[in-house]
């Protein structure tokens, strides 16, 4: 979390740094800031809020330095103060430092600083890198260095290798103009290649519109950077020669249009979503799904005898989606874990596993580590992935791109229903490859096709399911619950209410409902169920009644149509029946509808939840 944006050109820098960081604000939104190089010293602007607040101590001031560095927050070490609003500058006024990560041992590092008599303004970590970059620097010069780059960098390079934790950092130093320095460990850094300026930033999408040539920096490389150069080497000082990678961005998609939140839009988006990820991906006879990134042929696929699904939060739902699709339709066992837990656990794992990591963001430190600890382990590790070239993406041996669009919502929404259609998709493929007949995979590829207008006939009920959020809109404690299939979508939609309206609610699979949470229910406490046609329809139905009976409000979410009970639930949304490998990606829509309009009515930031931010790249 934390985005970083660094300028230097011609151009006046705040405006480009302003725009970049409102871009980056889904990374965190609790402070803004900005350092801007002026003759002999900084101007920094800084104070907790929205990157806007910023924006207007900046606009009114205009300053007219063509470069510097900026910062939006997601607060880790001291709270959301002014004081620890990002940049830091340096005890003796020379340098200034925006960072993305934690340094983990900055309270014996603050220790050794205090020692030499430095003293600190902020409780943040970051202003301790930035001191003891700045006491080295200092040093060197006192010891007769020049006050000049390669001194610098040395500095730099001494104080990272004393630091035990992540970062991606900005940096700028008043006796060095139209220089901007960067590092990365752990947290992401790419660089943007203009014509006479260059960016620095966590995402591209800061400096989209303005290059599409880009250089991802890998962990322990530092940059320097002039407004017609940049050079990158090594934390030890070896050069690298960087890859200039070329990206296909569209703004307008990242643009709010007629919609009120981003959230509604990806909400909406979510046809197009399911289209691009089938799009090129059916074989010709129609009878299966066919990937071009998986890297591995039919035979290695074949021995293949066991998958473990990795992610986090609403891609760790997807994770469970994929587990009983693939088991089903596949019949390869499928295990599930939090990346975050797998990571420390050390699990046994079998020889022939097949390692999947799914993430919208393909940043998320806890997922990448998990993908880092299989591949050392020596599996072969594929990724689910939205963002394209992200560090999980780079790092695995192949995958899955969802190509969804920028999802900027803090919410996940139309990440998640393309990763869904993803797993069932990947069922069918692994399935064809083993007992699944030609004709059965046919049926699943025309079922799959017919997915997106499924979707976009749910969406017309919108305004219906607004109505049945402004009668629920006031409680404070929801139950979700789903059998098998609907487990996942059950906690996805727990998760999506509790996220974005801050009520309590709950995912349980329905049958475990009388094993405890069932103390809950009364009339205070609304229940969200899935009772769809097959095998289990008369127990969820049966589930139903044991609330009913106990006074419990329920919003039934069904496909039986009008084989549901007449009054056997308050509140019945009625989504199309479907073939078994669509009913997670269909149910999950009403669900998604149903908190957004609840937070809405709220009057919550919906596109920014409190507390919470999109990339999640601190552990
Ligand atoms: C919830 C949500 C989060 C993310 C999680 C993983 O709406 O968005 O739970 O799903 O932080 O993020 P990615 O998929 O980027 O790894």
């Amino acid at each position: 979390m934390c985005g970083i944006v660094g300028y230097v050109g011609k151009q006046s820098a705040s405006p480009v740094l302003l725009e970049g960081l409102k871009r980056l604000e889904y990374r965190g939104y609790d402070s803004a800031g900005l350092a801007l190089w002026e003759k002999g010293g900084f101007e920094v602007y800084k104070k907790t809020g929205r990157v806007e607040v910023v924006g207007q101590l900046v606009t009114k001031a205009k300053p007219a330095s063509n470069m510097g560095i900026s910062h939006t927050r997601w607060a880790t070490h001291g709270g959301v103060t002014d004081a620890n609003a990002h940049p830091h500058v340096s005890f003796d006024g020379k340098l200034a430092l925006v960072h993305n990560g934690v340094i983990e041992n900055f309270a014996t590092l603050k220790r050794e600083l205090s020692s030499k008599g430095i003293e600190f303004k902020s409780e943040t970590d970051t202003e301790v890198l930035v001191n003891l970059i700045a006491y080295l620097y200092k040093s060197a010069i006192d010891e007769g260095s020049e006050r000049d780059s390669a001194t610098l960098l040395t500095a730099m390079r001494a104080a990272l290798a004393q630091v035990e934790g992540t970062y991606g950092i900005g940096l700028i130093c008043t006796d060095l103009p139209d220089q901007l320095f960067g590092a990365r460990k752990g947290s992401p850094l790419v660089i943007g290649i203009g014509r006479k300026e260059n960016f620095l930033a966590s995402d591209i999408a800061a400096f989209a519109g303005r290059t599409q040539d880009v250089v991802y920096m890998h962990d322990n490389e530092v940059v320097h950077l002039r407004a017609d150069d940049f050079t990158v080497t090594t934390i030890q000082d070896a050069a690298v020669a960087p890859v200039i990678s070329h990206i296909d961005w569209e703004v307008e998609n990242s643009e709010l249009g007629s919609f009120k939140h981003y959230m509604l839009k990806e909400i909406f988006e979510q046809p197009t979503a399911l289209e691009n990820a089938m799009r090129g991906r059916f074989s010709q006879d129609g009878s299966t799904a066919q990937f071009g990134g998986l890297n591995l042929d039919a035979r290695e696929l074949r021995q293949v005898d066991r998958i473990l699904f990795l992610g986090c939060g609403t891609a760790w739902h997807a994770c469970l989606v994929a587990e009983y699709l693939i088991e089903k339709y596949a019949r390869i066992p499928v295990e599930v874990e939090y990346a975050s837990e797998f990571r420390y656990r050390n699990a046994p794992m079998f020889r022939n596993t097949l390692v999947f990591v799914v993430s919208q963001s393909g940043e998320t430190i806890d997922t990448l580590e998990a993908q880092r600890e299989a591949k050392r382990k020596g599996f072969r590790v594929l990724g689910i992935t939205n963002v394209v070239s992200s560090t999980i993406a780079r790092e695995n041996d192949g995958g899955i791109y969802q190509h969804s669009g920028p999802e900027i919502g803090v919410a996940s929404t139309k990440a998640f229903i393309s990763q869904i259609h993803i797993a069932g998709m990947l069922a069918l493929y692994l399935g064809r490859m083993r007992d699944m007949s030609f004709s059965e995979g046919g049926e699943i590829v025309k079922a799959l096709k017919t997915v997106p207008g499924m979707v976009a006939q749910i969406l017309t009920m919108a305004d219906q399911i607004e109505a049945i959020a402004r009668k629920y809109k006031d409680y404070e404690d929801f139950l979700f619950l789903g059998r098998q299939l609907m487990f996942p979508i059950a906690l996805e939609g727990a998760l999506k209410l509790k996220e974005i309206s801050y009520i309590h609610a709950e995912g349980y699979p329905a049958a475990e409902m009388k094993h405890g949470p069932i103390a809950l229910i009364s009339p205070k406490c609304p229940t969200l169920a899935f009772a769809h046609k097959g095998e289990i329809f008369k127990k969820s139905l049966s589930n139903i009644q044991e609330i009913k009976a106990r006074k419990g409000p329920v919003i039934a979410i069904t496909n039986a149509g009008k084989e549901f009970p007449d009054g056997l639930a308050d509140d019945v949304i009625h989504i199309p029946e479907c073939h078994d490998i669509a009913m997670a990606t269909l149910s999950v829509i009403p669900v998604q509808l149903l908190s957004y309009y609840i937070a809405v009515l709220r009057g919550c930031d919906v596109d920014k939840p409190r507390n919470l931010a999109k990339s999640v790249t601190v552990e």
